[in-house]
C-alpha cells in the first residue's frame, strides 16, 4: 500500500489495485436527508478540503451530492465520489440501466468508484455491467460493500476486474482483522463503514483514546480516526456538524507509536454495533428497493 502526502493539503492518498489513488478519508452521508443538509455538508467538507464523498442509492441523497460537487468551487477531477448499486438494480442489463440513471442524478460524467452495497441478489450479474461501465469510462473503479460470507471468494474469483475495495463495519471494537486477509490475495483494501461506532460513546469514551487524546492534544474522535488512517483503512465518518467536521479532519498532523497502535488493537472485542444475521438481512432488505 502506498501513502501519497499531496501538497496542497495535508491528507494521504492510497493507490487502488487498478492504479487509481483515493483519498483516505472522507464524508459518509448516511441518513443526511436529501436537500440542503447533503447539500450544505458536503459544500462545507469540499470547501475545507475533503476530496472524498461517500453515498449510495440507498441513502437517497446522491442528487445533493451532485448539486454541493456543482455548486463548489472545486474542480470536479479534484474530487472523489463513491455511490452504490442496492440489489434491486442488480443483473445484466438491469445494472447497466441503473449506472445511468445515478450518473443523471448525480449529474456527472463518471462515478469514482462504484460499490455492489449488498451480498444480495445477481451480484454476478451487475458485476459484469460494472466492468462494462469501467471500459466505457463511466465508471473509474469498482468495489463491493458487506461481502462477509464465502460469496466474497465467489464474486472475486468471477470478477475480470478485481473489487478495489471492500466497504464493510470496522473500528477498533471490530478490527476485520481475519477478513484483511481474506482481500489481501485480490489486493482489495478495506474501508470502514462505522468507523466511530456509528457515534457509540462507549467506543468514543474508552480510557485509552482518553489517555492518548491527552497525550497529542487531540480528542478521543481525533484518536480513532488516526489509528484508522495508520492501519490503513479508508475512512468517511458521517457528520452535519461542521466542528466535528474540522477536528476529524484535522489529523493529519501528528503520528501515534507502533506500541500505541498495537494497545489499540489490543481493544478488538469483536463486538459489531450492526448484528443481523445474513438470512435476517437477505430477508428484510431484498424485498426493498429505493425510488428513482
Ligand atoms: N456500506 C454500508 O452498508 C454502510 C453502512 C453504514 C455506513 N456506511 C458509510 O459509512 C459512513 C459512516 O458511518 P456512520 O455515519 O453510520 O457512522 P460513524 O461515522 O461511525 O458515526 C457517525 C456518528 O458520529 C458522530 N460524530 C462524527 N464526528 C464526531 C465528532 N468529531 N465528535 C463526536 N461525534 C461525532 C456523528 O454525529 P454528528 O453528525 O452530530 O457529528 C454521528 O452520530 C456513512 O455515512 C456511510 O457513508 C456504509
Amino acid at each position: 500500500m502506498s501513502f501519497v502526502i499531496k501538497e496542497k493539503f495535508m491528507q494521504t492518498y492510497i493507490k487502488l489495485n487498478d492504479g487509481n489513488s483515493i483519498p483516505q478519508f472522507g464524508l459518509g452521508v448516511f441518513m443526511v436527508p436529501e436537500g440542503p443538509e447533503t447539500v450544505n455538508a458536503v459544500k462545507e467538507a469540499l470547501n475545507m478540503g475533503i476530496r472524498h464523498i461517500d453515498t449510495a442509492h440507498a441513502y437517497q441523497n446522491e442528487r445533493s451530492v451532485g448539486t454541493a460537487v456543482k455548486q463548489s468551487s472545486v474542480d470536479r477531477s479534484e474530487i472523489w465520489i463513491t455511490t452504490k448499486l442496492w440489489p434491486s438494480e442488480y443483473g445484466e442489463g438491469k445494472t447497466a440501466t441503473a449506472i445511468d440513471k445515478m450518473l443523471s442524478r448525480l449529474g456527472t460524467d463518471y462515478i469514482d468508484l462504484l460499490l455492489l452495497h449488498q451480498q444480495f441478489g445477481d451480484y454476478l450479474g451487475a458485476w459484469k455491467d460494472m466492468e462494462k461501465a469501467v471500459k466505457e469510462g463511466k465508471v473509474r473503479s469498482i468495489g463491493i460493500s458487506n461481502f462477509e460470507s464465502d460469496r466474497l471468494e465467489e464474486i472475486c474469483e468471477a470478477a475480470d476486474i478485481k473489487p478495489s475495495v471492500l466497504q464493510v463495519e470496522s473500528h477498533p471494537y471490530w478490527q476485520q482483522t481475519e477478513l484483511k486477509e481474506r482481500v489481501a490475495k485480490y489486493s482489495t483494501v478495506i474501508e470502514s463503514w462505522y468507523p466511530l461506532g456509528h457515534g457509540d460513546k462507549g467506543l468514543i469514551e474508552e480510557s485509552l483514546f482518553t489517555e492518548l487524546a491527552a497525550k497529542y492534544h487531540k480528542s478521543n474522535v481525533q484518536i480513532i480516526l488516526r489509528w484508522h488512517i495508520q492501519e490503513g483503512n479508508i475512512i468517511f465518518p458521517k457528520t452535519t456538524n461542521s466542528e466535528h467536521m474540522k477536528a476529524n479532519f484535522d489529523i493529519f498532523d501528528f503520528e501515534l507509536s507502533e506500541g500505541e497502535m498495537n494497545e489499540i488493537r489490543g481493544l478488538d472485542h469483536r463486538k459489531r454495533f450492526y448484528n443481523v444475521p445474513l438470512a435476517e438481512q437477505e430477508k428484510n432488505l431484498g424485498s426493498w428497493a429505493p425510488a428513482d
